[in-house]
């Protein structure tokens, strides 16, 4: 097949994941007999420090026009101006917002060569396999927000959390079409005991899973319990579905379950159009770690993990996706780690190393 991805590498570690991700993705081109154009383009603070804008409007008509875009990270204390009015991470959320990626997929899988670089004990880990569903274009981040002085001195800010029925109604049947080609289980997150939009939350969840999904079990947790039973019993979930920055959250959590924050990859999804390809962003969960920046010492591993989801989510090439993914796993299993998972005094790989060892994998 022919798919034009566009790339944006954007700040920090950025540009160094995305590049492995993309040798990843060429070999795969190349193996299977698929031309993949790539478009790089600007997004967060390195757009910023180009056109004064953190979204510029060509980066956005590329993207409209791509099958699919795989982004590395934005933001950095560059540009971490209290006083600034525009920020790299206004960029991201614009992205999303502008092609309606309301459905964020995160799943959390734990290698097993990878079990002792987790926090976790490692009978705690055993038959973990969970998809954390973050709804992500509502809520908090999307709110009125504001911030003013008091008369009395001292000032005053507050941001606004506003979801409404169709919000919720549609990334419910996302989190529940994953669950029902998984273990048929969904835990709907919310604070209900505190949050009207969360008592909006579960009832949708609860009404849409009954009348649509009838083969799906259904339970309702509170965020702070959930938080909890991902570390106490993390194998219990099956998919996980919530709003926008409980997801933010949940997801971090659970990344130590895999190991490192590094690890995990996401897709951000909108609806489903008839054609052959879906669009769709990916890109891994973490941020743009300024500190490690330029050294050749970040993990690409939820990168490259993040450009299996856009072979499998954006251009339907599942037995492509699933190479990718043994590859990793493969790579993982020979030792090749950056530092964040390498057992202490053990040799770390460097970020293109593991790239080279993913491509090397997948040619074998
Ligand atoms: C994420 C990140 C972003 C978010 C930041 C960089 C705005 O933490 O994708 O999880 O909060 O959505
Ligand atoms: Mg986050």
């Amino acid at each position: 097949m022919h798919a034009t991805i566009v790339l944006l590498a954007g700040d920090g570690i950025g540009p160094e994941i995305v590049a492995e991700a993309t040798r990843v993705l060429r070999a795969i081109g190349t193996t299977w007999g698929h031309t993949f154009s790539f478009e790089e383009a600007l997004i967060g603070g390195s757009a910023i420090d180009a056109t004064g804008e953190a979204l510029p409007g060509d980066t956005l008509a590329r993207c409209r026009r791509a099958d699919a875009i795989l982004l590395g990270a934005v933001g950095g204390p560059r540009w971490d101006n209290p006083n600034a009015t525009v920020r790299p991470e206004m960029g991201l959320l614009a992205i999303r917002k502008e092609l309606g990626l309301f459905a964020n997929i995160r799943p959390v899988t734990v290698q097993p060569s990878l079990v002792d670089s987790s926090p976790l004990k490692a009978e705690r880990l055993r038959g973990v396999d969970l998809v954390i569903v973050r709804e992500l274009t509502g809520g908090i981040y999307f709110g009125e927000q504001g911030r003013g002085p008091l008369p009395g001195g001292g000032e005053r800010a507050f941001d606004t959390c506003v979801y409404t029925t169709a919000e919720v109604e549609r990334v419910v049947r996302v989190a529940a079409l994953l669950a029902r080609r998984r273990q048929r289980r969904l835990t709907s997150v919310d604070k209900a005991n505190v949050l009207t939009t969360s008592r909006l939350w579960r009832s949708v969840a609860t009404r849409v899973v009954h009348d649509e999904f009838p083969d799906i079990t259904l339970n309702h947790i509170l965020v702070d319990a959930c938080a909890m039973h991902l570390m106490r019993s993390p194998a219990d979930f099956d998919v996980i579905v919530t709003e926008n920055m409980f997801g933010d959250i949940l997801t971090d959590e659970a990344s130590m379950l895999a190991g490192s924050l590094g690890m995990l990859p996401s897709a951000s999804l909108g609806d489903a159009g008839s054609g052959p390809t879906r669009m769709g962003l990916y890109e891994p969960i973490h941020g743009s770690a300024p500190d490690l920046a330029g050294r050749g010492v970040a993990n690409p591993f939820g990168t490259i993990l993040s450009a299996a989801m856009l072979l499998r989510h954006s251009l339907q090439l599942e037995a492509e996706a699933l190479a990718v993914e043994e590859a990793v796993s493969e790579t993982i299993d020979d030792g090749i780690l950056t530092a964040d998972l390498v057992e202490p005094g053990a040799r770390a790989a460097t970020t293109h190393e593991v790239g080279e060892a993913v491509v090397a994998a997948l040619g074998g």
